[in-house]
């Protein structure tokens, strides 16, 4: 697949990854990738602007090898649609996008059409969402984090779109409000983060919260509708989240791993997904 986001993933390998994003090159930790990388440490280093050092679960910090920008654009071209995202290097190793989705962000511009009802849950900085609202859907946007919202709210900014509906909420609970209101949607996406903070801050394991939430989500769904599901969860098989599908009397039409290649032919694995029909 050709890629449409200004990113490329230059090598990878020995637990990291080097990758541009648009003018900025990063060295990265990556768990997955396991095997030996291509490239001497020399051209690592030499090629990255940053790179991220990781001190344990969940901690670490950003290194600056040459002049580091502390915030940069990224730009996403495919067909008519255009969009701008904000990168900076951020909480954790996140910079703000997982060029992985981009599979997903295609989908939703095939088969998103004008007036369709769209929910993006865990929504992070809108990626999935400017995609949809430029297929022409209503989107509603819902994330926890204030400053988060507010990052995707400058990416539909710096994109022109003014359409999405920006909701700061906790997902779960915001979903169980809509199934008591009678909501429906035709496209529901979620990537839920493999741990969380919940309701009044509880904490919460992807593994235990995610029957809850495709049965609500399920219940959200338009007769029809779409529902893609979007783990980096190591403990979450795809045969489990087809088997939740399946359970919640969802045809599961794709499965699969979401990843991204680089030039010599190998592509490194990410994330697993469903998409399944109401
Ligand atoms: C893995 S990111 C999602 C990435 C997104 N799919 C994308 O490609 O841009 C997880 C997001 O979930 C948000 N989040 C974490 N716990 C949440 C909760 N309980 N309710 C809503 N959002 C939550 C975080 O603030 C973060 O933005």
């Amino acid at each position: 697949m050709e890629n449409s986001l200004d990113y490329e993933l230059i090598d990878f390998g020995n637990g990291r990854k080097l990758e541009r994003f648009g003018k900025c090159i990063l060295n990265r930790p990556e768990i997955l990738a396991n095997k030996p990388k291509t490239l001497s440490n020399e051209a690592w280093q030499k090629m990255a602007h940053g790179q991220y050092s990781d001190s344990g679960k969940e901690t670490g910090k950003w290194i600056n090898i040459n002049d580091l920008p502390a915030q940069w654009l990224c730009e996403y071209a495919s067909a008519n649609k255009q969009w701008t995202l904000e990168l900076t290097p951020g909480k954790y190793k996140h910079v703000g996008v997982f060029p992985e989705q981009e599979k997903h962000w295609k989908y939703l511009e095939k088969h998103v059409k004008p007036g369709h009802r769209v929910l993006n849950l865990f929504g992070y900085t809108g990626a999935s969402s400017l995609a949809s609202a430029n297929a022409g859907g209503d989107v509603f946007h819902v994330d926890s984090s204030k400053s988060v919202i507010k990052w995707a709210a400058r990416n539909a900014q710096l994109s022109d779109v003014s359409t999405i509906h920006w909701v700061c909420d906790d997902a779960l609970k915001f979903a169980e409000r809509e199934l008591k209101r009678g909501s429906k949607y035709d496209f529901i996406i979620m990537d839920p983060p493999v741990f969380g903070q919940g309701k009044k801050g509880v904490r919460w394991k992807l593994e235990n919260l995610l029957p809850q939430l495709v049965k609500t989500t399920t219940g959200l769904l338009n007769k029809g509708g779409i529902l893609i599901l979007n783990t980096y969860s190591p403990v979450v098989s795809l045969e489990e989240m087809e088997e939740l599908m399946v359970k919640n009397s969802l045809n599961c039409t794709k499965k699969g791993w979401l990843s991204v290649s680089i030039q010599d032919g190998r592509r490194l694995n990410l994330s697993k997904y469903t998409i399944a029909k109401g």
